[in-house]
C-alpha cells in the first residue's frame, strides 16, 4: 500500500528542473571532484609511464588501414610480436613486412570479423602461442554509405554484428586468456562520437554509445584480475571517414588531427593506464557538453544538429 504519493511535477516544469539539478552536479559534485582527481592522477600518471611494464605481444583488430594501421606502425619495434587482423589479406600482408622492416614480429591474421566462429579461432590461434600483453580492439563499419543504392534501414545488421558481436567477441576470446595469465591490457577504440553525434549516423551512434558503456562496466569487472580497461576515443582525425561523411564540419580541416599523432599520444596514455583517451582534445568539448544537457534540451539540439547535417549534405534524410 502506497501511503506517500509519488512526488511529480507538471511535464512543463521539468526540462527547468532537469537544468537546475545539472548546474547543482556541476557545481557541487563534478568541480570538487575533478579537483581531486588532478592531484591524484599526476602521480598516477608518472608511476605508469616509468614503472609499468611494456607490452611485448600486441594484437590490434582492423589494422590494415587508417587508424589501425598508424597504431601497428606505433609499436612495430624490435622486441614486440604484433597480430593484425583484418579482413584485407593484401594490405594486412604490406603491413606486416612493413612492421617487420622495423624490427617487430608482425603476423597477418585474416579474418572477416562478423564471421565469430572464424574470429574465436584465430584470435586463439594467435594467443595460445604468445601470452597477450595487449589488446587494441579497433574495428568499425558506419551507416554513411551513399552509392546511391544502399538504404540506411537495411544497414543494421551489417553495423551491429561489426561494431558489437565483432568487438565484443575479440575482447571476450582475448580477456579469458589474461585472466589465467592474471595481468593484460585492452584498449576499445570507441568515438568521441558515442557521447553524441549527428542523428543521420544512427546505428553507428547507437553502437558506439552501447560500447561505451559496456567499456565502464568492462573496466570495472576486469581490474579484479589486474586487467586494465581503456577507450581510445579519436575526435576529428583525418582519415578518408571523416571526408566521405560529409559532417557539417568536414570542410574545415585545420580542426582535424593526423592518424599518426593519435597512435603517438595514445601509447604514451596506455602506458599510463588512462581510461578514456581523447584526441584531439579541445575540438570535442562540444560532444561532452551536449551530454550534461537535460534530455528535453538534448532532443531539440539533435533536431537542429539533424538539419544542418541534411542542409550541408544536401541530402533529404539519412545518409543514402
Ligand atoms: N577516422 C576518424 O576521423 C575517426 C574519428 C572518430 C573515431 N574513429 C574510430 O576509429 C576507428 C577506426 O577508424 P578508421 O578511420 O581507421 O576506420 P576505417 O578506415 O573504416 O577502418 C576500419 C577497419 O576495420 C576493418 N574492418 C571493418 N569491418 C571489418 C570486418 N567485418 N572484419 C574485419 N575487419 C573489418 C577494416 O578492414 P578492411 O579494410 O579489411 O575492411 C579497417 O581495417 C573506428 O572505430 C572509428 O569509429 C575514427
Amino acid at each position: 500500500m502506497t501511503i506517500i504519493p509519488p512526488l511529480t511535477i507538471p511535464t512543463i516544469f521539468q526540462p527547468l528542473i532537469q537544468a537546475w539539478v545539472a548546474w547543482f552536479t556541476t557545481t557541487f559534485v563534478s568541480l570538487p571532484i575533478s579537483t581531486f582527481l588532478v592531484w591524484w592522477d599526476v602521480p598516477r600518471c608518472m608511476f605508469g609511464f616509468l614503472f609499468k611494464e611494456r607490452p611485448k605481444v600486441i594484437l590490434i583488430t582492423g589494422a590494415d588501414t587508417n587508424i589501425g594501421e598508424k597504431f601497428a606502425l606505433e609499436y612495430a619495434q624490435l622486441g614486440n610480436t604484433l597480430g593484425l587482423l583484418s579482413s584485407d589479406k593484401y594490405k594486412l600482408d604490406r603491413l606486416a613486412n612493413e612492421c617487420n622492416k622495423r624490427g617487430a614480429q608482425a603476423l597477418s591474421l585474416h579474418c572477416d570479423i562478423s564471421n565469430l566462429e572464424l574470429l574465436r579461432e584465430t584470435v586463439e590461434e594467435f594467443i595460445n602461442e604468445r601470452p597477450i600483453d595487449l589488446l587494441v580492439a579497433n574495428i568499425s563499419q558506419n551507416d554513411i554509405i551513399q552509392d546511391g543504392e544502399t538504404r540506411w534501414e537495411d544497414m543494421f545488421e551489417q553495423v551491429i554484428v561489426t561494431n558489437i558481436n565483432g568487438i565484443i567477441g575479440v575482447i571476450m576470446s582475448t580477456y579469458k586468456r589474461m585472466q589465467d595469465k592474471g595481468k593484460g591490457q585492452i584498449a576499445i577504440v570507441n568515438p568521441t562520437a558515442s557521447h553524441f553525434s549527428i542523428p543521420q549516423m544512427i546505428y553507428h551512434n547507437m553502437t558506439k554509445s552501447a560500447l561505451l558503456s559496456f567499456s565502464r562496466d568492462f573496466r570495472y569487472l576486469a581490474r579484479r584480475h589486474n586487467i586494465n580497461v581503456s577507450i581510445i576515443s579519436p575526435g576529428l582525425i583525418d582519415t578518408p571517414i571523416t571526408t566521405k561523411a560529409l559532417l557539417p564540419i568536414s570542410n574545415f580541416r585545420f580542426f582535424f588531427a593526423s592518424s599518426n599523432s593519435l597512435a603517438f599520444i595514445t601509447k604514451i596514455q596506455l602506458q599510463q593506464g588512462n581510461f578514456e583517451i581523447t584526441w584531439p582534445f579541445l575540438e570535442m568539448l562540444p560532444a561532452y557538453a551536449y551530454q550534461t544537457l537535460p534530455p528535453r534540451i538534448l532532443n531539440t539540439i539533435t533536431d537542429f544538429v539533424g538539419v544542418i547535417s541534411d542542409f550541408v549534405a544536401g541530402i533529404d534524410g539519412a545518409w543514402v
